[in-house]
Order: C-alpha cells, then sequence, then structure tokens
C-alpha cells in the first residue's frame, strides 16, 4: 500500500479523536502529475453536451454533484492502488465487473435515477460513449474524494462540477431565467471533513470547519438554482459517519462512534437551517434524509442486527485496518476477505454501502423524491 493510500489522520486505533471520517475510499487520493494528465485528455470542450441549457422536454433530467456516494465512473483509472474502483472485487454484483462505483453494484445515483423513472445519467468521463438518446437526461458530475471545498484530492469540488455543467450550455440564451435545466442532486458525504481532520488535529478541526462547509455549499445550492435554473435541487442530509467501518472497526463492530455520529447531525443542521433561510417555502430544495435511513440500519444493535445481518462488518474486510478492499500484495494474493452474501452487509467496504444497502435506503426515500419532484 503506497504512502498515499490512506490518509495519515485515520488510525483504526483512535476514531474517538476524529469526528468525522474519510468517505471516500483512500484510493481518491491522486498524485497531481497523475491528475494533470488526466486532466489534458479530460477538460477539452465538453462534447455532446446537447442537455446544458434551456428545452422544453417533459422527460426528466438530472445532473448530479458530489463524491463517491454517487460517482458512476468520474475518477478513472489509475491503477488498483489509487483507484480500487477500477478493479475486483467492486462491480460483482452489478454489472458483474468494476465500473468505477464504489460498491459492489449500483450506487445511491443509480437509484435517484430508478426513483425518477429514468435511465441512469452517463457519468461525464464517459460522455463520448453515449447516444443522444441518454445525453439529453443529463449528466453526473460527481467524483470520489470531491469536496465542497478542496480536499486535497485533487478531484473537482462541487464548484467546478457545476462549472463543467455551466460549460456545457448553449452560448447563445439569456442566462437561467425561465429556462428549466432539470433536476440537480447533490450528494456531499464527509470527505471535507476527513480532510480537516487529517490536516489539523482530528475533532476540533473537524467541527471548527462545519461552518465554513456549510456557508460554501449554501453557495454553491444558490448557484444551482439562480444561475443553472435547476427546478429542482435535491441534497443529501450525512449520514451517521461514526457507524461506517473506518470508525466501528476498532469496536470490533460492535458500536458507532458517538462523536462522529454528533459532527454528522451538526452538519445536518447547520443544512437545514441554510436551506429554510434560502428556500422557506420549501419549493425548490429537498434535503433528502439519509440519515435516519441508514442509522436505522447500521444502529441495531448486535442481538437484533434487523434487515442485515452484518449491519457494520464490511463484506469486503481488510487484513489490515491500514489496507483497502481489492488489496493484492506481490503475488497477487489478496490482503482481504470477501463475504459470501453482500445482501447480508450494509457495508461493501470501510466507508461505502453494498447495493443493497442503497436499495433498502433508497426503499425510505422513494417516496419523498417522488412527490417532491411531481409538483
Ligand atoms: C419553450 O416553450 C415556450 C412556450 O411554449 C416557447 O416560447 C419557447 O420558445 C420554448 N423554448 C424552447 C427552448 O423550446
Ligand atoms: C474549487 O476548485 C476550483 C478549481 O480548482 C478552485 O479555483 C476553487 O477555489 C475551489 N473552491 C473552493 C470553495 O474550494
Ligand atoms: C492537538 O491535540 C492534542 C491533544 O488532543 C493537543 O495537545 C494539541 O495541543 C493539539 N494541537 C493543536 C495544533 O491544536
Ligand atoms: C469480535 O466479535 C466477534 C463476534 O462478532 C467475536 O467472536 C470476537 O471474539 C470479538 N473479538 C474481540 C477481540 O472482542
Ligand atoms: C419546509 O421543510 C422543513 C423541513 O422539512 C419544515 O420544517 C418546514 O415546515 C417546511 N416549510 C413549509 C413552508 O412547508
Amino acid at each position: 500500500m503506497g504512502a498515499r493510500g490512506l490518509p495519515p489522520a485515520l488510525p483504526a486505533a483512535m476514531p474517538a479523536l476524529l469526528l468525522l471520517c474519510l468517505v471516500v475510499v483512500p484510493s481518491a487520493l491522486l498524485p497531481p502529475a497523475a491528475e494533470a494528465a488526466r486532466g489534458h485528455r479530460d477538460d477539452g470542450a465538453p462534447s455532446g453536451g446537447t442537455g446544458g441549457g434551456c428545452s422544453n422536454s417533459t422527460a426528466p433530467r438530472l445532473w448530479v454533484f458530489g463524491d463517491s456516494y454517487a460517482d458512476t465512473g468520474n475518477l478513472g483509472d489509475l491503477g488498483r492502488e489509487l483507484t480500487h474502483a477500477w478493479y475486483d472485487p467492486y462491480g460483482d454484483t452489478f454489472p458483474g465487473r468494476p465500473t468505477g462505483r464504489f460498491s459492489d453494484g449500483r450506487v445511491l445515483t443509480d437509484f435517484i435515477a430508478s426513483a425518477m423513472g429514468m435511465p441512469t445519467p452517463v457519468a461525464y468521463k464517459l460522455r463520448r460513449g453515449a447516444g443522444p438518446g441518454l445525453l439529453a437526461r443529463g449528466m453526473n458530475f460527481a467524483v470520489g474524494g470531491a469536496g465542497v471545498l478542496d480536499t486535497g484530492n485533487f478531484q473537482r469540488n462541487i464548484s467546478a462540477q457545476i462549472d463543467l455543467f455551466q460549460a456545457q450550455r448553449p452560448a447563445a440564451g439569456g442566462g437561467a431565467r425561465g429556462c428549466d435545466a432539470g433536476v440537480a442532486l447533490v450528494v456531499v458525504s464527509g470527505n471535507d471533513y476527513s480532510y480537516a481532520a487529517d490536516k489539523d488535529n482530528g475533532t476540533s478541526a473537524a467541527i471548527a470547519y462545519i461552518p465554513t462547509v456549510v456557508r460554501q455549499l449554501m453557495e454553491q445550492l444558490r448557484r444551482l438554482r439562480d444561475e443553472a435554473g435547476m427546478r429542482r435541487v435535491v441534497v443529501t442530509s450525512l449520514h451517521p459517519l461514526g457507524c461506517t467501518p473506518l470508525f466501528t472497526r476498532a469496536l470490533n463492530y460492535s458500536g458507532c462512534d458517538p462523536l462522529a455520529n454528533a459532527g454528522a447531525a451538526q452538519h445536518n443542521a447547520a443544512l437545514r437551517s441554510v436551506l429554510a433561510g434560502l428556500d422557506p417555502a420549501n419549493r425548490t430544495f429537498l434535503l433528502l434524509d439519509l440519515n435516519a435511513p441508514f442509522a436505522a440500519l447500521v444502529e441495531a444493535p448486535a442481538a437484533a442486527p434487523g434487515r442485515f445481518a452484518e449491519p457494520r462488518r464490511p463484506c469486503c474486510e481488510t487484513l489490515d485496518a491500514g489496507g483497502y478492499c481489492g488489496q493484492q500484495d506481490d503475488d497477487g494474493k489478496r490482503m482481504y476477505t470477501l463475504c459470501d452474501d453482500p445482501t447480508k452487509h450494509f457495508y461493501w467496504d470501510d466507508a461505502h454501502p453494498t447495493q443493497a444497502a442503497w436499495a433498502a435506503v433508497a426503499e425510505a426515500f422513494r417516496p419523498k423524491i417522488r412527490e417532491f419532484l411531481s409538483t
């Protein structure tokens, strides 16, 4: 495992020190040179940008901004060590091979699109292979490792992702006024906080960072409505970070870290009040509650595990706390164990849910999404 593979501030032995944890697998860390090379391939004039502007199309369009909980292939393949999601055993359940999704199968974006009755929008990085039909349905700009602010991973932050969306708009036209760009999904799962905890002193630094992150997130949400012309914006709440295996491993998966969960709750309260200020009538913004359905499924006591027999132990478990799912030694021998049945596990790897977990969470939010988008 390379020096950059795991943030040094995430020793499994001291989870209580960290308020909030890494949500994207450590593989999201990219060396600047690699990112620069990627940028060259990637950052030419956006092609196939037929759907970015104003249109009267009645087919729903979904534009996704965020991190690894939503990424469907934007991180790119820079080798097993840096980008695990492009290597086995990722993608085992769906579609049977790795696709850059941080799970054994489908991720949040897939389930949101399905709740909207539409296909998963194409990942920005894969847009050249997409037909015009799919390109007209929106695009996914989310990339594993991203944050609202920069996370030191050289990933596009949310604001840069929105810039990409804006760059796709037809040059002519009178901006967003009177224009319906469609639906935006904004998924922020905690990379800003793992970065802060990593850089400074764990808990205190991450707590102190909450107002900065939420204020910047507010600016980007405002942009999506006022500049990008999104008719509806769905923004996710933070899940109980202290229940991710990154924290629970040190507790033998017996329970969650209360401090990290309190931090997530504080972020969510701040976000709720920001949305109340931006949109008192709840016309444009929906705070999509991931925290409650996650909590209901992952905080289950060992004696009564509920829907998932293993609510906290990941299906893909590293031999070493500092390892990663998919890791191999020099002889190609697995440095992880894989469970027999991922549908029994809520977590796939140290930070990301299984497809079965996302499906269970989606059951909880599907009616809300449909109601919100139907008006
Ligand atoms: C949308 O519909 C309105 C009214 O029917 C029309 O004036 C406008 O030109 C249409 N815009 C586009 C981009 O088709
Ligand atoms: C987001 O990224 C862009 C491009 O790298 C950078 O200029 C900007 O300062 C970043 N925004 C924030 C809030 O960190
Ligand atoms: C970091 O935390 C330790 C103990 O928690 C404390 O002694 C130290 O002063 C802190 N350092 C900074 C820069 O806040
Ligand atoms: C961890 O939990 C398992 C059962 O879930 C138990 O068999 C094992 O002994 C525990 N290990 C420690 C170190 O407590
Ligand atoms: C808007 O949503 C919030 C949070 O769900 C709720 O507390 C508030 O009452 C809603 N406001 C209106 C005007 O419906």
